[in-house]
């Protein structure tokens, strides 16, 4: 949708895509995905902004604290890849391996117990 605002040229100079995370902390490269890599990045890459410290839920987006009971990892994944309804797409921040630790975070039953900062 945004890209149709573009005017003109903008399509044709796509040699310096629009960093939405200018300086995301790489920790050390992580060989596959872990739900404790994913808790850290629920916290920072601004999950935890609409969907709450410890995805209780806000205004602005749905509980997920239990979304393992309800939704497969498959379907956690693409939710976050490519968004849905008011949920921005995370395709182009997040790296495959990064979403899948999230959706290994969300999954797992000790998630919420594995945040950097547990949050009231
Ligand atoms: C701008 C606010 C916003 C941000 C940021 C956001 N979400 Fe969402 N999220 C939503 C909304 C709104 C929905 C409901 C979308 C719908 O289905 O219509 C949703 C739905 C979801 C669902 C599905 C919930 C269900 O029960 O079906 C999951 C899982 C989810 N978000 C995870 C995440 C994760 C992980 C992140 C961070 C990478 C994130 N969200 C960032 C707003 C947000």
């Amino acid at each position: 949708m945004a890209a149709l605002l573009l005017v003109g040229h903008a399509v044709a100079q796509q040699a310096a895509p629009p960093s939405p995370a200018p300086d995301t902390p790489q920790q050390a490269p992580s060989a596959a995905p872990t739900k404790d890599a994913g808790a850290k990045l629920f916290a920072e890459s601004g999950c935890s902004q609409c969907h709450g410290p410890v995805g209780n839920g806000t205004a602005k987006a749905p509980n997920i604290h239990d979304v393992r009971k309800r939704k497969t990892s498959e379907q956690i994944y693409l939710q976050i890849k490519e968004g849905k309804g008011a949920m921005p797409a995370f395709g182009d921040a997040l790296s495959e391996d990064e979403i899948r630790s999230i959706v290994a975070f969300l999954r797992a039953s000790d998630g919420w117990a594995l945040l950097p900062q547990p949050a009231k």
